[in-house]
């Protein structure tokens, strides 16, 4: 389908010689514009795009504090637009707004065109056939994974089923099915929507492959690409399909999909729609403007994230204006606006059915307590009750794990959907049996955790050396910011034998003191577990950052985009070379380590306490009957030790 360009705007010659030199804020019945007149450039006298934020659809005001009259700041969180290149500047070297394309006409009249980029599900649209009660069902599982049945197929989406994400900072609320292994193992295909670790689940899909390595598993054709550390991980599965965006990948005759990309993360977040003889089921999953805001409408079902919450900003950040009721105001503030936006795109949408998913995880580890109590997010009823106070026709689901929803008898269409929306979502959806266990009491924290914090006594942290290695190697420099490292343990306090170093990102250089001139700088506190295992592994930051496992403060307070973004998606693929480091290093220093490794206290692992542990873990310790053999178990045992 070729692109076609459209008239959005024309201004009369009246209104053309109106403009004034620099910024113009037009707002007309078409919609909210900017167009930037050029007062030193006669080759390109005008640009324009929409007044709409790349972030989240905010709306751009004049910036006061502006004195050269071409920068807008948007009114929801303050990313900031320079008109006159057409480039954010807050957050700095960022995104470009799209822009639209100005034509003045002979008569003096100004007409503002945009290309509208094609609607890929358009290409050999069907019209929806009758489909029968338990032909196409929806089960939840957990966080963003969904079990679809459709006709004789199976597809899920998005399986973090077990264990941790973002190394140790996100558990699952929610217990999956029981029998989940053995439904996922059995799927047909399986999508995948970006590179994290809430939706690309390695200890999921290491016990997955175990059943099945030969299960197809669908991406979209990210720059980069979702399984870029499968080698690494030593998980074997063998049909990874890379899907290019907005082409459909026919399964058979009545099933087919298509993978979109994200408007603000085009190289790493994906969306999916799902096309059943003609029914639509549209998962935007994670995007912030899923395939650039232009979506099907009317489908079949929507789901979307929810919750908000997912970053290390504000809640991990200290200092200068982060207090505690700052960031509590904020955080009300964001929820808000995030509810109303999400809000605003179902409307949109306008589905029949809806669904909030991919929000449904918790900081458990009890080190994390201050994250948990106060990074507060979205639930699903207070978004769905939004959504329908405005929109009493659409169908909400607030899914619980194990919960079914069959959409024939949602489109069963003998009611007005506005007065039985109820009926229709009862005779719809199952919820779990009574009983079912629906909530998670435990997460086996130390399996995980134990085997993150093997990386802190690795060989390579006994060569200081490895800084500069590392640093190299992540290959980012010419940027005026200076960085402080510190690690730290579980509440962040440094500990001895922990590095504490200075990167210069302006020459790549690693100075004892903070230089002279004006820079930039941050200050990082990490907990060291995962922050070696970061370093060994050459993983993103995002364990870090997304996962909560460090403080943060800067001066100025500027979110660094170039720097994150670099540290978080465009790091090399493959990890450092530590072999060849380490076998270096052993020369230079003669084989003995050039410093202690610090290691953390060894556990007591005797079998008495590991008997305690396993008790207290199973709860039998509550059991008063118990306490009293336990009492002498623990007594023979100790006194023949
Ligand atoms: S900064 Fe514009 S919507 Fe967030």
């Amino acid at each position: 389908m070729e692109q076609k360009s459209v008239e959005v705007l024309r201004l009369t010659p009246r209104e053309t010689a109106a403009l004034k030199p620099g910024v113009n804020l037009i707002c007309k019945e078409a919609g909210n514009f900017v167009i930037y007149k050029d007062p030193i450039n006669p080759e390109e006298p005008y640009k324009a795009c929409r007044n709409i934020c790349k972030h989240q659809g905010g709306k751009f005001v004049q910036d006061v504090e502006d004195s050269t009259g071409s920068v807008l700041r948007c009114t929801k969180h303050g990313w900031r637009l320079d008109c006159s290149t057409m480039k954010y500047v807050n957050p700095p070297d960022s995104f470009s707004q799209e822009r639209l394309v100005p034509e003045l006409e002979e008569d003096g009249s100004l007409t503002l065109v945009e290309l509208i980029p094609p609607e890929p599900w358009k290409v050999d649209a069907r019209a929806p056939q009758d489909i029968q009660p338990g032909e196409v069902q929806l089960t939840f599982f957990a966080h963003a994974c969904m079990e679809l049945r459709l006709g004789d197929k199976i597809m899920f989406f998005d399986p973090w089923l077990t264990g941790p994400a973002f190394a140790r900072g996100w558990w699952l609320i929610h217990e999956p099915p029981a029998d989940w292994l053995d439904r996922l193992s059995r799927a047909d295909l399986i999508y995948i929507s970006h590179v994290h670790s809430d939706h690309l689940s390695y200890p999921t899909l290491a016990l997955l492959a175990e059943k099945n390595p030969d299960i197809p598993i669908y991406v979209g054709d990210t720059a980069m690409p979702v399984f870029c550390k499968l080698e690494q991980s030593g998980v074997r599965l063998n049909r990874i399909n890379v899907c290019s965006f907005g082409v459909w990948q026919e399964i058979n005759a009545d099933l087919r999909f298509m993978i979109l990309m994200d408007g603000v993360h085009p190289d790493m977040d994906t969306c999916i729609l799902v096309d059943y003889k003609g029914h639509l089921i549209l998962n935007t999953v994670d995007c912030t403007q899923p395939n650039g805001m232009r979506l099907p409408r009317n489908v079949d079902i929507m789901m979307s994230d929810f919750a908000g919450g997912a970053s290390g900003f504000p809640m991990a950040f200290f200092g200068g204006r982060y207090t505690k009721e700052w960031k509590a105001k904020f955080i009300a503030t964001e929820r808000k606006k995030l509810l109303y936006y999400k809000t605003q795109v179902v409307r949109d949408v306008n589905p029949k059915v809806y669904c909030p998913f991919a929000g449904y995880f918790v900081e458990a580890h009890p080190a994390d307590k201050y994250i948990r109590d106060t990074n507060t997010k979205n639930s699903a009823e207070q978004l769905n009750a939004l959504i329908n106070k405005y929109s009493d026709h659409i169908i909400t689901w607030a899914p619980l794990p194990g919960a079914t929803l069959d959409l024939a008898r949602v489109l069963d269409d003998t009611g007005d959907r506005r007065i039985f929306r109820i009926f229709f979502s009862r005779l719809a959806i199952v919820d779990p049996l009574p009983g079912t266990k629906i909530y998670k009491d435990s997460w086996d924290f130390n399996s995980y955790i134990d085997k993150i914090n093997d990386c802190i006594k690795s060989e390579i942290f006994a060569y200081p050396d490895w800084i500069q290695v590392y640093y190299m190697w992540a290959g980012f420099k010419d940027y005026n910011l200076v960085l402080r490292m510190i690690e730290t343990d579980d509440d962040f306090q440094p500990i001895q034998g922990g590095y504490d170093f200075l990167v210069d990102f302006s020459d790549l250089s690693f100075p004892q003191q903070r230089p002279a001139r004006e820079h930039a700088y941050l200050e990082i506190k990490n907990r060291i577990g995962v922050h070696r295992q970061t370093v060994l592994k050459g993983l993103f930051w995002d364990d870090l950052y997304i996962g909560f496992q460090n403080r943060i403060s800067r001066n100025p307070d500027t979110f660094h985009y170039k720097f994150w973004n670099h540290m978080q998606i465009l790091l090399p693929q493959r990890p450092p070379d530590w072999a060849s480091f380490l076998r270096k290093q052993r020369e230079m220093h003669d084989g003995k380590p050039a410093r202690a490794v610090w290691k953390p206290p060894e556990k007591n692992n005797s079998i008495v306490s590991r008997l305690l542990r396993t008790l207290a873990r199973t709860k039998v310790l509550l059991i008063p009957g118990l306490v009293a053999s336990l009492a002498t178990i623990v007594f023979f045992a100790l006194s023949i030790k």
